[in-house]
């Protein structure tokens, strides 16, 4: 049987057995600030167990999609290591709302292993929580469990018990009764309770709760409204024993992703660890992402990270030095589609969230790999891996502690978590000291003659140091995790000025190295911000500095681009065009100009495309420094207000001319592309164009592109047909609300003849109390004049649409002297949680609880017989 049927026979036998199937809910569990993710099949159900919520069924079955990494219910460690765990995994169940409890929950199950899936009886052995006799008993004398094959389990040491189980620290709890397959004495394991209990042979399918307490925050247990049954089966563990297989990873499901695991990372031994650890992460990660999730630095997001990192580590560890996990997407899709299409439809999304991520850790994943090798090699036979190394695989490699956990348990090491613990306060302590620190806190330094800026020619030089500077304060020296400022006597680090931001990057004294985070002027200065990452710094030292290079390249790529768009304007929107202000990073282009009206679609095109022309052009930039007069005789752009000096640099490339400081590409060509992102307005006649460069305008058209795609395919169309499409598709739209609504007005008055023939003599007065199924307030209106006329008595109908309630009063004109309209809805009203009102004859109220509204025609019928 295959696990899609394995599925499905789970639960068309609840079906079969009265209980309404209900999907499984996102993997992020909607208001419940109690869990990280949905970690069993109950979750969705908890506020029906502790009575705060009833909905048209007290039986429900369901396949839940459940992740078990981080919280209170964690397997991340465990995957790969044995065979049932995983990160990521399907729970069956069925559950009772204060309706069936132990004996039918037993029989259901037993009926289900036995009969329906075949198990033989022999291979099952149960337990129970240790003082549970009704339970015990129900399997000895109803059952006929033999009593050696009954366990009953204890509680332990730190107060838990495999037997009595809860969903997070707070919330529904109860003890349980689980079942165990034995897969035979060629396994090592013994049964639950023994000593070789955590071994492979007795391996547990299904937990069977018995839902009986809710436990508050401060850890008292209290009574539920009605003892509830919710139970959990593993999918996959079942597959394994109907499959006939022992590992979980060897069921059809798993044989699949294996496969295609194997082929991304070129692995021919299908067999090895590695590769059910991807498969397992894969099915985690993709699940998480198309329900909602994305990889970030804390929370659901940073457990989503852990997981990609764990899986591409695992990878590399087989070879695979490029991203591949991404890959993987598809044939989960081709697998589970069926029973998730979200994982169809979201496809696209899902795999460029894993790409990117891969894409990130690839920069960093080898180096850490080595320096952790290393170190484990100078541990040269002890077994504990210090925290320094801890720390810095995570706080400068991105690796997880899990990760690093991970790796030195496949070689028998153990990790100094108090050392790991230290190092994340100092950085803490690190941190506030930073944010302490701020720009304003620069310093005023005296020098004999300007630092010497080279950066226009040199990424890097060997220079000395004339000040240091921390706190607001000079100092003689810095020293490691200090932050503060070096001021060097020539430097490559181009300083913020003209709208361009600083460089990053290094200065370093052999191991002594002193990161930078910005640059600035101050006079004849320029400032390196920064911080000491090892060593320590003093004046006079010899340094190498040194620039991020990619950094300022993007960074180029944006100056020369702005200059392009400043033509570009001039020539397509006029000459009034004048910059107001510039901002040139890395990543993006702002720029300001005097325009007074927003710019249109195809005009903004228009300007992309001159932009993108004088790019393909590939013009050399000129820059030549000359006397102003002969720049402006030139026709150099200077900006109004600037003050200049005698002698200016000016740009040229192509048709564009300014005079400018910053640095710029060697050929327009160099630029790549270029793409505005958006256009708006900043103020009364400047508006504000922002725009992207090289890579970063690839990325942007890639993700148009995607999105087009994955809309064409979600709506079955193309991207040429897909405008037609949607114009189609909300006609459609709109010619089905239509007759919805006009089968509506059919319906609830061919209902009235039925309400009608219900309709109560009371002492001689017709009473017509009735609830209708979802019918909006208008249509409700109609129906009950219709059975007022029709009966000449009174008429009280409820309805509710959407959770909420709708009240409807009509009553016959003579009959108003004993019963008033308002009065009428306002009784029904107050137990909805609404009001309302209107005439003696005709009234109308809303509630918000749309659940109570047969008790509330109850009560209001209660009260019409004492009136009348
Ligand atoms: N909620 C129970 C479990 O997860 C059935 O084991």
């Amino acid at each position: 049987m295959k696990t899609t049927e394995i599925r499905r026979k789970f639960l068309d036998f609840f079906i079969s057995k009265g209980h309404a199937e209900v999907t499984s809910s996102s993997l992020v569990p909607h208001n419940d600030p109690t869990l990280l993710f949905t970690n069993a099949g109950m979750n969705q159900f908890k506020d029906l167990f502790l009575g705060l919520e009833k909905r048209n069924y007290v039986r429900a079955t369901s396949s839940q999609r459940c992740v078990r990494a981080g919280g209170k219910h964690n397997d991340l460690e465990n995957v790969g290591f044995t065979a049932r765990h995983h990160t990521f995994f399907e729970m069956l169940g069925n559950f009772s709302f204060g309706d069936y409890f132990k004996k039918d929950a037993i029989e259901f199950a037993w009926e289900l292993l036995t009969s329906v899936y075949g198990f033989p009886a022999d291979k099952l052995t149960v337990t129970v929580f240790h003082t549970d006799d009704e339970a015990f008993n129900i399997w000895k004398d109803v059952i006929g469990v033999p009593e050696e094959r009954i366990i009953r389990i204890g509680v332990k040491e730190d107060g838990s018990s495999d037997n009595f189980w809860q969903m997070g620290d707070t919330g529904p709890c109860g003890p349980c009764s689980e079942i165990f397959y034995d897969h035979g004495d060629h396994i090592w394991g013994g049964p639950p309770g023994s000593a070789e209990e955590d071994g492979d042979r007795f391996i547990e399918v299904w937990n069977l709760v018995f839902m009986q307490f809710n436990r508050d925050e401060s850890g008292i247990l209290h009574p539920l409204p009605k003892p509830s049954v919710d139970t959990g089966m593993g999918l996959e563990r079942l597959s394994a024993v109907l499959q006939g297989v022992h590992s979980n990873y060897e069921i059809d499901l798993f044989q699949t992703l294996i496969k295609a695991a194997a082929k991304s990372t070129n692995t021919t031994d299908l067999e090895h660890n590695s590769l059910k650890v991807i498969s397992d992460h894969i099915r985690s990660v993709s699940f998480l992402i198309a329900d909602g999730v994305l990889p970030s630095n804390e929370g659901r997001g940073y457990v989503l990270r852990r997981i990609i990192r764990r899986a591409v580590r695992h990878g590399y560890k087989l070879g695979q030095k490029d991203i591949f996990f991404h890959t993987l997407v598809s044939t989960l899709a081709d697998v589970m589609g069926d029973a998730y299409p979200e994982l169809i439809e979201k496809k696209f999304h899902i795999q460029d969230a894993i790409r990117q991520e891969e894409i990130r850790f690839a920069e960093t994943l080898e180096h850490g790999l080595k320096l952790l090798e290393s170190d484990i090699k100078a541990l040269s036979g002890a077994k504990t891996i210090s925290g320094e190394t801890i720390f810095k695989l995570y706080d400068t490699y991105g690796f997880p502690v899990d990760l690093t956990n991970d790796i030195a348990r496949e070689q028998g090491l153990e990790l100094d978590m108090d050392g790991f613990e230290a190092c994340m306060e100092e950085q803490r302590a690190r941190a506030r000291a930073a944010n302490q620190f701020s720009a304003e806190k620069t310093v005023a330094v005296d020098l004999d003659k300007p630092v010497e800026f080279v950066g226009y020619t040199e990424n890097h030089l060997d220079t000395i140091i004339l000040e240091l500077a921390k706190d607001g304060e000079l100092v003689d020296a810095l020293s490691e995790g200090d932050q503060g400022i070096i001021v060097l006597e020539r430097t490559p680090f181009y300083a913020e000025s003209g709208g361009q931001v600083g460089d990053h990057g290094s200065i370093a004294n052999g191991d002594n190295l002193f990161i930078v985070e910005d640059t600035k002027k101050q006079g004849d200065a320029i400032l390196h911000f920064g911080h000491v990452s090892k060593g320590s710094f003093k004046k006079t030292n010899q340094v190498h500095a040194k620039i991020d290079e990619q950094y300022r390249d993007d960074i180029r790529k944006n100056h020369s681009a702005t200059h392009l768009l400043h033509k570009a304007l001039q020539e397509i929107l006029g000459s009034h065009i004048e910059q107001k202000g510039s901002l040139v990073t890395y990543n993006r282009l702002r720029f300001d100009f005097s325009h007074n009206a927003p710019i249109p679609l195809e005009v903004l095109q228009e300007i992309e495309s001159h932009v993108n022309k004088a790019i393909i052009a590939n013009n050399p930039v000129e820059i030549e420094v000359m006397p102003i007069d002969d720049a402006k005789a030139k026709g150099a752009m200077a900006l109004f207000g600037e003050k200049y000096g005698d002698e200016v640099r000016v740009v040229e490339m192509g048709d564009s001319l300014e005079l400018c400081g910053g640095t710029h590409v060697a050929r327009t060509g160099d630029i790549g592309q270029f793409r505005i992102i958006q256009e708006s307005g900043i103020a009364s006649g400047v508006r504000r164009i922002e725009a992207v460069t090289g890579l970063h305008a690839l990325s942007l058209v890639q993700g148009h592109v995607r999105l087009v795609v994955e809309l064409s395919e979600a709506l079955k169309s193309t991207p040429e047909q897909l405008v037609i499409k949607m114009h189609q598709m909300l006609n459609d739209l709109k010619a089905t609300d239509k007759a919805l609504q006009q089968a509506k007005s059919k319906l609830a008055l061919v209902a009235s003849d039925e309400i009608l023939a219900e309709a109560q003599e009371i002492n001689d007065t017709k009473v017509i109390v009735a609830l209708v199924p979802e019918v909006e307030t208008k249509l409700l209106r109609e129906l009950a004049d219709k059975l007022r006329s029709q009966s000449q008595g009174i008429v009280l109908l409820g309805s509710s649409v959407d959770g909420k309630a709708t009240l409807v009063a009509a009553i016959e004109k003579s009959l108003t002297n004993k019963v008033k309209a308002g009065d009428l809805v306002n009784v029904a009203a107050a137990i909805v949680g609404g009001k309302g009102g209107g005439r003696p004859d005709s009234a109308t109220a809303g509630g918000q609880d749309g659940s109570k509204i047969q008790e509330a025609l109850d009560t209001a019928k209660a009260w019409i017989q004492d009136k009348i």
